[in-house]
């Protein structure tokens, strides 16, 4: 009878890489049951134009920035998660196709063909880069996590809009799909109904969980047949730079990064510098009496506290009059790779940019296990390992770099994205105005690109499209002869 009990019930330790996953269950709404009284839904973000704007551009995304974090309490957990990983290539080979037609031009089709995919394989070493921002919150039941969720994600989608960049709120299939994904890191394809389940008799967790973890390692995690590690970034930098997050994830492997931000009561956090504040005066106090006891000139006291009270003072002006919050973050760094080496390589590599704007990244030993649960866009934080900044502090961490322009359907190649390397396909018909202009100095390629898209609509839509080239000054003619 103990026995059958003792099974039942468990020794509270994790048996199979289901256990481990520490969510209850995912909804077909896209909410997420978390432990205790946390329920969290994920928004996917697309990337806009940040690291080659103008700098009042620049600064308008910056200050969007900030206006989104202040609109969290400290009731709301934010999770940022930047993501880079391997996709499955099929999907991405089939949209770059071009089918035979039948008439003589096959030949050039599939050339033109090869060429599109040496481009689409050497731009971006096959890699994605997603991001998601997961909410938090506590909830007595589903239906009141459902309601206060439903508000927030309103007023985020809101605020993303006005930063400019599209947001939507994920599903529940869809967030099963992205932890699938970031569990199966070399694209292996996810298959899921909702009606499987009472069918199967299996769980959500079954379908996305991978073969095996294994935790047991201090400084690296094992996670299917893939290497990982995680860490977490030690912010020590004085100054921040919005570039940071846009080097870590020009990693040449799969990486996760996350950023936990958890509001502090405003109220609290101004009360807690006050006391700080009060503190060090007291302090300062001591030592002037201290020295005119010794007959010193009073004014003379440790240099430290005459900083440390300057900066106390500064921040408090800030938080009372300049719309500044405090934030306690925790940003981790997980690694993936297939082998000890490589894995080594990519994370000595994270740790010199981290190095580069004067952080340091500092394995997470003993927590791996921790670390990897954190970074997966579930909107827990296991990691005890925070800092508070201000809200322009927090901000500085933009998460933007370049848009990218990847059409489906009847879309035209127009080269690499100089930024990412990924290809930009384009189908300007599905535009409200399809027309188009080439600019540039001469000699830099006016006329070959022009050439180039005809060519392009030539091989591919020749049946259905009319080209019509008006050349005054016989150029195409020209060469045509
Ligand atoms: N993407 C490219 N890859 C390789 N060569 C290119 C590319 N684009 C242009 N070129 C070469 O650069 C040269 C100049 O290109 P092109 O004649 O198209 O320039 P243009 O801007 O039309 O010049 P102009 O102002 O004189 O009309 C050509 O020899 C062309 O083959
Ligand atoms: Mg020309």
């Amino acid at each position: 009878m103990d026995k059958a009990i003792r099974q039942a019930k468990g020794d509270g330790k994790p048996h199979t890489a289901q256990d481990s996953i520490p969510f209850e269950v995912i909804y077909p709404d896209g909410i997420c049951k978390l432990p205790g009284k946390s329920y969290s839904k994920s928004l996917a973000f697309d990337d806009i134009n940040y690291q080659l704007a103008q700098a009042d551009d620049k600064t308008a995304t910056f200050e969007n920035l900030c206006d989104l974090y202040n609109y969290f309490d400290a009731s709301v957990g934010v999770q940022l998660s930047l993501i880079s990983q391997y996709v499955g290539r099929e999907e991405f080979e089939r949209s770059i196709e071009i089918s035979d037609q039948g008439d003589s031009f096959d030949s050039i089709r599939k050339e033109y063909a090869l060429m599109l995919q040496n481009q689409l394989s050497r731009g971006n070493n096959g890699l994605v880069k997603r991001k998601y921002l997961t909410l938090t919150i506590e909830a007595e039941d589903l239906k009141a996590a459902r309601a206060r969720l439903a508000r927030i994600e309103t007023d985020v989608l809101n605020l993303f809009k006005v930063i400019g960049a599209a947001a939507k709120p994920l599903n529940g299939k869809e967030r099963l799909q992205v932890l699938h994904g970031l569990m199966h890191p070399d694209g292996e394809p996810f298959s899921f109904e909702w009606d499987w389940l009472p069918k199967t008799g299996l769980s959500v967790k079954d379908y996305i969980a991978p073969s095996s973890f294994q935790f047991g390692k201090t400084r690296l995690f094992r996670m299917g047949k893939k290497l990982g590690a995680a860490s977490f970034l030690q912010i020590l930098a004085p100054e921040l730079n919005d570039r940071m997050l846009a080097d870590f994830m020009e990693a040449q492997d799969g990486l996760m990064v996350t950023l936990h931000i958890r509001s502090i009561d405003h109220n609290e956090a101004i009360k807690t510098i006050k006391r700080k504040i009060t503190d060090l005066d007291a302090m300062k106090i001591a030592e002037q009496k201290k020295a005119v006891r010794a007959g010193y000139d009073m004014d003379i006291i440790p240099s430290d506290l005459a900083t440390y009270g300057g900066e106390a003072k500064n921040l408090l002006r800030d938080l009372q009059s300049r719309n500044e919050r405090m934030f306690l973050l925790t940003f981790l760094v997980v690694n993936f790779a297939d082998t000890r080496q490589k894995l080594e390589n990519n994370v000595f590599q994270s740790a010199g940019v981290a190095q580069k704007y004067n952080c340091a990244l500092t394995r997470l030993d003993f927590c791996q296990e921790q670390g990897l649960m954190s970074s997966l866009p579930l909107g827990l934080n296991q990691v005890n390992i925070k800092r508070s900044l201000t809200t322009s502090s927090t901000a500085i961490f933009v998460p933007f770099t370049t848009q990218e322009l990847f059409q489906g359907g009847e879309a035209l190649y127009y080269g690499l994205n100089a930024l990412s390397g990924n290809m930009i396909m384009a189908d300007r018909k599905q535009l409200k105005n399809p027309n188009g202009l080439i600019l540039g100095t001469p000699g830099s390629g006016k006329s070959f690109s022009a050439k180039r898209e005809i060519t392009n609509v030539f091989l591919v839509a020749s049946k259905k499209d009319t080209i019509i080239i008006c050349d005054p000054e016989a150029e195409v003619r020209q060469e045509v002869a």
